[in-house]
């Protein structure tokens, strides 16, 4: 798919702005501050509602104003689709198709964006909620139905962790804790949580083979990038958990350890399994969740395992390397969107990507292989302060960005 109109109220720094886009690169230049940036990630915030810099809506409306319109007409092959969201800063996001209003949950994965910037090195470097929140993106432009299953499971997180507290604070006191309403947020969360972790494993295993062929590519062979996801779950069942130096074993110490983990993972593949499971070990943890107030199992709690060789990136990778990995993250989600064929806006599921500010921070050989990688994607949006930073294998469309001004160079 691509885009090939933007037009923009009071959407960050912009009171308004209308821009033409084509297929191929297009690069916005200019100096720091002028609203690159802004520009690209009202594209990138059509596709998931969340911006890559901020957590909330508030930033995205311009200061002063009530509210910002971003409106985008997009091709899937030759289908035009008209895609308008209001963002009304602390309150729901209004939406329309085609003209007509439709619910949020219908516009997602209506634009699929792949986001490349600086905050991706937080992929490797950071804490487990980034990679979940990856996982769980990908997974709603995948399955937009999962959005409701994920707001769900957060809501009824949060819920059984307030009942959790008083709970707690009542036994302090010496006072009765109701277990019956406990009872009942436990299957709810058990429930929805079943249903993430099933759909997070069985997207790691579709991501596995392309970030390792990924990274292959970015570093020039230099390491093996293996991905595996941590579900709290096991780690409360005590299902064994092999390492990266155990994975990476070629011997038959390694088979066995990849058959383990294949095991585990099928057993995850199991929504109504998985369900089971969470509501019994919520059984047997109840003491302690309840001392703790809070929820200590679920996939809140879990984690995508990154590791380097037999290394575990996290704490090891060198900066270089961190970097090429997280490269290989979006690169495998680009390839994996590509291939997806199960959306309803036909069989053009590939994403338009979105390289914002990235090539300032990696090397010129990092540059290079990047550039050969994204440049027949069907859409690559770029932004830059230094023009010479743009890779001369991407030249297509250059736009220059001064004080808010967006035009044609
Ligand atoms: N809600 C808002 N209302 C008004 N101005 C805003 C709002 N949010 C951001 N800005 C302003 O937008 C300007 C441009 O931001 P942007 O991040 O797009 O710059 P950039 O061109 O990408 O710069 P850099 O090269 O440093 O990344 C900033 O000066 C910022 O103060
Ligand atoms: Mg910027």
């Amino acid at each position: 798919m691509y885009v090939s109109d933007l037009a923009l109220n009071d959407f960050r720094s912009y009171r308004e702005v209308v821009l033409a886009l084509e297929p191929g690169v297009t690069a916005f230049v200019g100096q720091n501050g002028q609203g690159k940036t802004n520009l690209v990630e009202s594209v990138a915030y059509l596709s998931t509602f969340t911006s890559h810099r901020v957590a909330a809506d508030a930033a995205l409306v311009r200061q002063g104003t009530g509210g910002a319109v971003v409106r985008a007409k997009v091709f899937h092959g030759e289908r035009p689709t008209l895609v308008e969201l209001e963002i009304v800063a602390g309150k729901a996001n209004r939406a329309r198709l085609n003209r007509a209003p439709a619910r949020t949950r219908d516009v997602l994965g209506v634009v699929r964006t792949v986001v490349f910037a600086p905050e991706d090195l937080e992929l490797v470097k950071g804490d487990p909620g980034v990679r979940r929140r990856f996982l769980d993106e990908l997974t709603v432009l995948l399955t937009p139905r999962l959005a409701g299953v994920r707001s769900e499971y957060d809501k009824v997180q949060r819920q059984r962790g307030a009942l959790l507290k008083s709970a707690g604070a009542a036994r302090r006191r010496g006072g009765r804790v109701d277990l019956t309403t406990l009872d009942v947020w436990d299957a709810q969360l058990a429930r929805a949580g079943a249903q993430l972790v099933t759909a997070r494993t069985k997207l790691v295993r579709t991501l596995r083979p392309h970030v390792a062929a990924a990274y292959e590519q970015v570093s020039a062979g230099q390491g093996t990038a293996r991905i595996d996801y941590r579900a709290s779950i096991d780690v409360v069942d005590e299902v064994p958990d092999p390492t990266a130096e155990e994975l990476a074993d070629g011997g038959a110490a390694g088979d066995v350890a990849r058959a383990g983990v294949e095991a585990r993972e099928e057993a995850l593949l199991d929504t109504e399994a998985v369900t089971t499971r969470l509501v019994e070990a919520m059984g047997r943890l109840r003491d302690r969740e309840i001392e703790r107030g809070a929820n200590l199992v679920g996939p809140h709690r879990d984690d995508l395992v990154l590791s380097l060789g037999s290394l575990p990136a996290k704490g090891y990778a060198s900066h270089g390397e961190s970097w090429s990995y997280a490269l290989a993250l979006r690169l495998a989600s680009y390839e994996v969107l590509r291939a997806d064929d199960t959306s309803p806006w036909g069989r053009d599921g590939e994403p338009v990507l979105i390289l914002d500010d990235v090539f300032a921070e990696l090397d010129t050989r990092r540059r290079e292989r990047l550039a050969g990688m994204v440049a027949g994607a069907q859409q690559v949006l770029i932004t830059a302060a230094v023009p010479d930073d743009v890779p001369a294998s991407l030249a297509g469309v250059r736009f220059t960005v001064h004080q808010g001004q967006v035009t044609r160079a």
